[in-house]
């Protein structure tokens, strides 16, 4: 097995890589073009990355020697699942491995609009101490709308239990109705996003993106919402129409948008000096955006990778040995 080349692709925790270590040679390549992308992919047999890099019909394709790829985390919307699939390379991911940190990130997010903590910290920075100007709401007396009720949904509805807000669930899956959500108190199966909109003071995003959820927040749905709407998208870019976002701002429908991915994404390991990305959402002062981190701690970082290559090995195992 130590003749494997496992190639890296985007950045994962040590603890992993020296596991894979133990079976084959491990070569980390960060933030590379794709052309040189390509000059490595010749050799490997196995890659591993995260949500950065397509992997495409053209990456796939660069891969003859690919036999298994893996996933440092959930989404897979970035992988050509059919393709993997017709050529019989086995995709691997870690689906439950940071839904404890996004979930905790989003609850962050609905507490630092609701509190106008950034506000805060700023205006004090520069010695405004106005505090009647940083009124906020309790999170008690408002609702939110949760969309997705996969790994993190769940644990999203479970932490914002304690806080006595009404919350409204929606998830497109036939068998979620009232009663199979009848172990999360003070949540209410709502069965159509537009009801979700129209009800919620905050809507949190947590469905996974495909072609039937790409640009599902749009003008039309947004037409329902209430005015003044705060929401938080910690799930994927994909799921937001860009400039339907930016026109409900413009019109007071959002008020507040808090956005951890964006659509495309950008290379979270350049310096700010080789910089050149450019987003419509990243200038405006009612977007807050943050460098998709929800999953980012130590914590479900050091679990993804660990469990990724203990996959990995036990895969091999079965295959080579
Ligand atoms: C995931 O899908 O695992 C999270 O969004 C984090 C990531 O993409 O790395």
């Amino acid at each position: 097995m130590s003749n494997l080349n496992i190639l890296i692709l985007e950045r994962i925790h040590s603890s992993g890589i020296k596991l894979l270590e133990k079976v084959g040679s491990v070569n980390v390549h960060l933030n590379l073009p794709k052309q040189e992308i390509y000059h490595f992919l010749k050799k490997a047999n196995i890659v591993i990355c995260k949500s950065v890099i397509n992997v495409d019909k053209e990456f796939i394709s660069n891969a003859p020697k690919l036999m298994l790829i893996g996933r440092a985390g959930t989404g897979v919307d970035n992988f050509d699942i059919d393709l993997l699939k017709m050529k019989n390379i086995p995709l691997l991911t870690v689906p439950t491995g940071n839904s404890i940190s996004a979930a905790e990130f989003t609850i962050m997010c609905i507490l630092i609009s609701i509190k106008k903590t950034v506000k805060a910290i700023n205006r004090v920075k520069k010695k405004d101490f106005r505090r009647d100007l940083l009124q906020g709401r309790e999170l008690s007396k408002m609702t939110v709308g949760v969309i997705g009720l996969g790994n993190v949904g769940k644990m999203v509805v479970d932490r914002l239990y304690p806080f006595g807000c009404k919350i409204l669930a929606f998830d497109n899956k036939k068998n979620c109705t009232q009663n199979s959500l009848k172990e999360f108190k003070n949540t209410f199966h709502v069965d159509n996003l537009e009801t979700i909109f129209r009800e919620s003071d905050i809507v949190t995003l947590h469905a996974t993106a495909n072609k039937e959820s790409f640009g599902m927040v749009n003008k039309a749905l947004l037409s329902h919402a209430k005015k003044g709407l705060i929401l938080i998208n910690t799930a994927r870019g994909r799921l937001l129409n860009n400039s339907d976002i930016l026109e409900a701002i413009e019109k007071g429908i959002i008020k507040e948008a808090f956005i951890d991915t964006l659509y495309p994404e950008p290379s979270y390991d350049e310096t700010p000096e080789s910089f050149s990305f450019e987003h419509p959402f990243l200038d405006h002062p009612q977007i807050s955006i943050f460098p998709h981190m929800a999953a980012s701690t130590e914590d479900a970082q050091k679990r993804i990778s660990v469990d990724l290559a203990k996959q990995i090995i036990s895969f091999l195992q079965k295959e080579i040995i």
